[in-house]
């Protein structure tokens, strides 16, 4: 089987793909988890590197890259700021030159945007987004293979995100469901709705595929969710607007109540963890029966794995 099918491309956001390659994306991620529960090993990264830089801290993003890559004969190298020149004594451009030389593929987690859009231009290989302040497109995938899972193809799909609307993961949600025609609702308070410019950014990938998007302050937009999905009230990197958050977030909180305000016995509950319980979701929930935050977790793995096979030539 022939699995690059999109050799040679970054993943900076979900907005530079069609609805055809993500799909494709989204059933290869699906073969590989099938392979890997038939217990086959294949070696397809033997003799490929993969640089992966943290600038914040991660444990599914790190674990799942490392790992994917490394089972299947990859060498990847881990480089936090502590341990590399980048944004100390080398500018981005910079390292992006160096790196390209060296490595089969860059993955970056950090704060800006520009960042890993300058590794993607200046470095000669692909470069996968692994979160930034603006999206966390790998995340994205992830969740939608958790909710096909459970509900078949996601086209025609609900999907209400309850939290923090302008957070890196509600940004990536609204792109990716724009882009395969899930219905996706942002119920967030007024002063954390998501900005314009990205709205009008999806707004004609909505209108490709019939996607409706809806961002709203009352909670009663989660009736006949298929998935309510909530993240931490706190980013990384916002940690002395803490304080604001919980005020503005409190009555945002995802329990059982709320859950049961989605009138379906058989709705989701999603969360990209890590998780604070009792701050943005209930212990009950997120431990409950509903909860699929386990298998998103898992399916970070399998999912990161087909965008590197699709991508690395
Ligand atoms: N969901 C997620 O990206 O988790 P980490 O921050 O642990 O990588
Ligand atoms: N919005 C969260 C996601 C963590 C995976 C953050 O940026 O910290």
């Amino acid at each position: 089987m022939n699995t690059v099918l999109l050799p040679g491309r970054s993943l900076l956001s979900w907005k530079d793909y069609s609805r055809d390659e993500i799909r494709a994306l989204l059933d290869l991620s699906k073969e590989v988890k099938a392979q890997k529960a038939r217990g086959e090993r294949p070696q397809r990264f033997q003799g490929r590197t993969l640089a992966m830089i943290f600038e914040k801290r991660s444990t599914r993003t790190r674990c799942a890259f490392e790992t994917a890559f490394g089972e299947e004969g990859g060498h990847p190298v881990f480089l936090s700021t502590q341990d590399i020149q980048l944004g100390a004594k080398e500018s981005v451009e910079d390292t992006a030159r160096v790196l390209g030389r060296m490595f089969d593929a860059i993955e970056f987690r950090g704060y800006k945007q520009s960042t890993v859009e300058i590794l993607a231009e200046y470095s000669g290989v692909p470069v996968y987004n692994g979160l930034t302040d603006e999206f966390h497109p790998t995340q994205a995938i992830a969740d939608i293979m958790t909710l096909e899972e459970s509900f078949g193809d996601c086209s025609g799909k609900n999907l209400c995100f309850v939290g923090d609307g302008r957070n890196n993961v509600a940004r990536s949600l609204m792109v990716i469901c724009s882009k395969l025609g899930v219905h996706f609702t942002v119920v967030t308070p007024r002063t954390l709705f998501p900005d314009d410019g990205l709205r009008k950014l999806c707004a004609p990938f909505a209108a490709g595929t019939g996607a409706r998007i809806v961002v709203t302050d009352d909670l009663d937009a989660v009736r006949s969710a298929d998935a309510v999905y909530t993240d931490v009230w706190v980013s990384m990197g916002e940690e002395s607007l803490r304080a604001e958050r919980i005020k503005e977030l409190g009555p945002y909180r995802v329990d059982a109540a709320l859950m049961a305000r989605t009138g379906r016995p058989d709705s989701i509950f999603l969360h990209c963890l890590p998780a604070v319980k009792g701050e943005e979701v209930t212990a009950d929930v997120i431990d409950g029966e509903r909860s699929r935050a386990w298998d998103q977790a898992e399916n970070r793995k399998h999912t990161v794995k087909a965008i590197m096979l699709a991508t690395i030539a």
